[in-house]
């Protein structure tokens, strides 16, 4: 029995490894494989899928693009190196995981950066800010073709509701696998516990960690809500999800072929921000109603007083960074206002 388990699992991995490996259909169509980490009724899938539609309208004599949902290709860090090395073309991966591909992607990793969402969005939007850092992994194979709005992080706790910094103390908290994370949360007073996105319900559930941080989608699209009873809104980050492709396979599309892609590209971004509010509405409803969590609005201004050297840290390690991390002041000035 367990012999014909192996048999049985070395034959499905080949029957999905092949293709993938080949990047060829039956019709010898080119596949293009697309990974990330959420569930099928989330924004990014949602955005993916119209991307799916957008590409085969226009090219699907060629391409036939698939999206895998759920993690079904990995972790988000494997996702990062099977795109890395071409094995699939793109995944969506949180900016935070891709801090540890480049020093530069960890300015958005930044707690308490943007003054609101307008002046976050305009920051990502625009170019003099976001390309240098989408750039800068090309030497090591992928580039950034999109960013995706993931909202606000928060804290979540089983039973703790987080009201103040102190509250946190003792508490063994899952952060992102990102040095920025690890230091925030333990300037917080947390124990930072590192894992992946897929690992949290389970350590949740069988009481390894103490509680998480995350947006709301987190409660419902991952059940966090059915463990977590409070949610803080401590605002401290919004970190981007980044649409990250491989450089070969980008390169080698025809200059009509990318232009093409470009525009299915910026379809990503719209169509998942299109979505999102609404997602996060949905969320927050079912949360209370379903879930019984309870949503607390604490001071921020304690969280947000302990976390701001780390911009200057940030800025005296990497110089480079002075004059991105300097518009996006700008910007906070300029649409400060509209969330107060
Ligand atoms: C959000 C984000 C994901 C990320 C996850 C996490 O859901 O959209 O990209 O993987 O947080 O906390 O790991």
């Amino acid at each position: 029995m367990k012999h014909f388990r192996k048999l049985l699992a070395a034959a499905l991995g080949a029957i999905v490894l092949l293709p993938i490996l080949s990047g060829c259909s039956a019709e010898d169509k080119r596949i293009i494989r697309i990974g990330h980490n959420q569930a099928t009724d989330h924004p990014t899938n949602i955005a993916l899928l119209a991307f799916e539609e957008f590409i085969e309208s226009k090219l699907g004599h060629k391409y036939d693009v698939e999206v895998y949902p759920s993690e079904l290709l990995g972790s988000q860090t494997d996702m990062v190196q099977l795109t890395q090395t071409g094995a699939i073309d793109f995944c969506v991966a949180s900016n935070s995981i891709l801090e540890t591909f480049s020093r530069n992607y960890t300015i958005f990793n930044l707690p308490y950066l943007f003054s609101s969402s307008e002046a976050y969005h305009a920051a990502m939007d625009d170019p003099e800010v976001a390309d240098p850092i989408f750039e800068s992994t090309k030497q090591a194979g992928f580039e950034a073709v999109t960013w995706i709005d993931a909202g606000t992080r928060n804290f979540y706790t089983v039973d703790t509701p987080i009201n103040s910094p102190a509250d946190l103390k003792g508490l063994k908290i899952r952060v992102q696998q990102s040095p920025t994370n690890v230091t925030m949360m333990n300037l917080l007073g947390g124990s930072a516990t590192p894992m992946g996105f897929g690992e949290v319900y389970t350590a949740l559930q069988s009481k390894v960690i103490d509680g998480a941080e995350n947006n709301e989608l987190a409660l419902t699209s991952n059940g966090h809500g059915d463990v977590c009873k409070f949610y803080s809104y401590d605002m401290h980050q919004m970190i981007p999800d980044i649409l990250i492709g491989n450089c070969s396979f980008l390169d080698g599309l025809s200059e009509e072929e990318r232009v093409i892609f470009e525009e299915g590209f910026k379809l990503v971004n719209t169509v998942e921000r299109e979505e999102w509010g609404e997602a996060v509405e949905a969320a927050k409803d079912r949360a209370v109603n379903q879930q019984g969590v309870t949503f607390l609005y604490p001071d921020v201004q304690p969280f947000q007083d302990i976390c701001t050297p780390m911009h200057q840290n940030l800025i005296d390690s990497n110089p480079d960074l002075a004059p991105i991390y300097e518009r996006i002041q700008e910007l906070n000035a300029e649409y400060a206002s509209a969330e107060q």
